[in-house]
């Protein structure tokens, strides 16, 4: 007898942004239509900075969810986006991380593609001794790369499927002030490094938005003051709900009776400890304004962290239901002095991906798909705040970025 498999019900829980149900993260039809409704809909995405394409021929292989993207400068100067996906047969056209180039070759049968995306040549079109090669009608200007639209934004680059897109600066609203305040003048690239994990990518887009867990996860953040409940904080959800970013002042605590209370239950409540060395503690107020912490995330899959002088954007790369990548790129500025680069360098030890910090981070998305594995028609709980998407003002103490988070997810998956 033959087992009768149980369609999912997709059902949303009826309580809303304020509960997620855990099947979101591990269905994998779920995960396919996410490439189709999320990463191939309307959304700009982070794809790398001008700065690692800075002259006519430079390229960098990239992702858009699961779908391989080349950005390069053309012999102009543009910036363009186009899909990795030989017209002919599907195989990549570039297979290295970066590089120069004039032309994009295809090793498989040797098609040749221009920067601009266009097909320049196909061998053996015209066949050999009148045998063979491809038919009259075929056209070079129909077999072109796909071409994607792209933009920029404070030296981000911004790609997409979909041509009819609002410009960048509408779409990022209030937000591109958080980038704006960061990515204040050119940039230079520190370094690069990926970090695979075995968690669904929405569990890591949840956990930068999630300004709760920052001073409780984080032992070393409240332990050594560089971030407590008590100090001088912000969240900023732009008016559409996609995006936000919170910040974070050192040493404004001002802690109240209330706070002392809710304190003494945290692991990170260490107030004995003491760093022999404290030198990672120390750092530049480079912006003036006293933020030793921001966090930025636009929906769907782009970080862009302050932290102390480490500065760094993360891109999320899904390769499964349960697995993603991480991509970090370490970020400096062109007018650094080297003691600030070396300072930024020292700083990845807090906030890059093995940072005291920062993997701690990966390691909780693992821990909470152990935890809800078996458990597909439960779902999490995500009331900090209120259960709506506008309560909470601009407390960290709050959820609200996550209500905000699911509602968008919710309304381009048709869920
Ligand atoms: S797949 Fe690219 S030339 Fe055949
Ligand atoms: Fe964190």
């Amino acid at each position: 007898m033959s087992a009768v498999m149980q369609a999912r019900d997709y059902t949303w829980p009826p309580e809303g942004p304020s509960r997620a149900p855990y099947w979101v993260f591990e269905d994998p039809s779920i995960y396919a239509r996410e490439q189709r409704d999320v990463f191939r809909g309307r959304n700009w995405h982070f794809v790398g900075l001008e700065a690692e394409i800075p002259e006519p021929g430079s390229f960098k292989s990239t992702h858009i969810g699961d779908m391989p993207v080349i950005i390069c400068r053309d012999e102009s100067g543009t910036v363009r986006a186009l899909v990795n996906r030989c017209a002919h047969r599907g195989n990549l056209v570039c297979s290295k991380s970066h590089g120069k180039t004039e032309e994009f070759y295809c090793v498989y049968h040797a098609w040749i593609f221009s920067l601009q995306g266009d097909l320049k040549s196909a061998a053996f079109r015209r066949g050999i001794r009148g045998e063979g090669g491809l038919p009259a009608d075929f056209r070079l200007e129909d077999h072109g790369l796909q071409k994607l639209a792209c933009t920029t934004f404070c030296g981000l680059v911004f790609a997409s499927v979909v041509h009819d897109l609002p410009p960048i600066e509408d779409w990022l609203g209030e937000v591109g002030q958080g980038i704006q305040r960061v990515l204040n003048r050119p940039l230079t690239v520190l370094g690069y490094d990926t970090q695979r994990f075995s968690a669904n990518w929405k569990n890591y887009h949840e956990n930068p938005r999630d300004s709760l867990h920052a001073n409780i996860l984080h032992t070393f953040y409240a332990t050594f003051g560089l971030s407590r409940q008590g100090q001088e904080s912000a969240l900023v959800i732009d008016s559409s709900g996609r995006h936000q970013y919170f910040y974070t002042k050192v040493g404004t605590d001002k802690p109240g009776t209330d706070y002392k209370e809710a304190a003494s239950t945290l692991r990170s409540h260490n107030e004995g400890f003491k760093l022999e060395d404290p030198s990672i503690l120390k750092w530049t107020d480079e912006y003036g304004d006293g933020i030793n912490i921001q966090i930025l995330s636009l929906y769907p899959t782009f970080v862009l962290h302050q932290i102390s002088n480490s500065i760094a954007v993360r891109q999320l790369v899904p390769t499964g239901p349960g697995t993603t990548d991480l991509n970090w790129i370490y970020i400096g500025f062109a007018d650094d002095t080297p003691e600030m680069t070396e300072t930024r360098l020292f700083h990845t030890n807090l906030a890059g991906s093995a940072g005291l910090v920062s993997m701690e981070d990966t390691a909780v998305c693992q821990m909470v798909r152990r935890g809800t594995s078996g458990s597909a028609d439960a779902a999490s709980f995500i009331e900090m705040g209120g259960k709506d998407l506008v309560s909470g003002g601009s407390t960290k103490l709050s959820e609200k970025g996550l209500r905000n988070f699911w509602h968008t997810y919710r309304t381009q998956m048709g869920l």
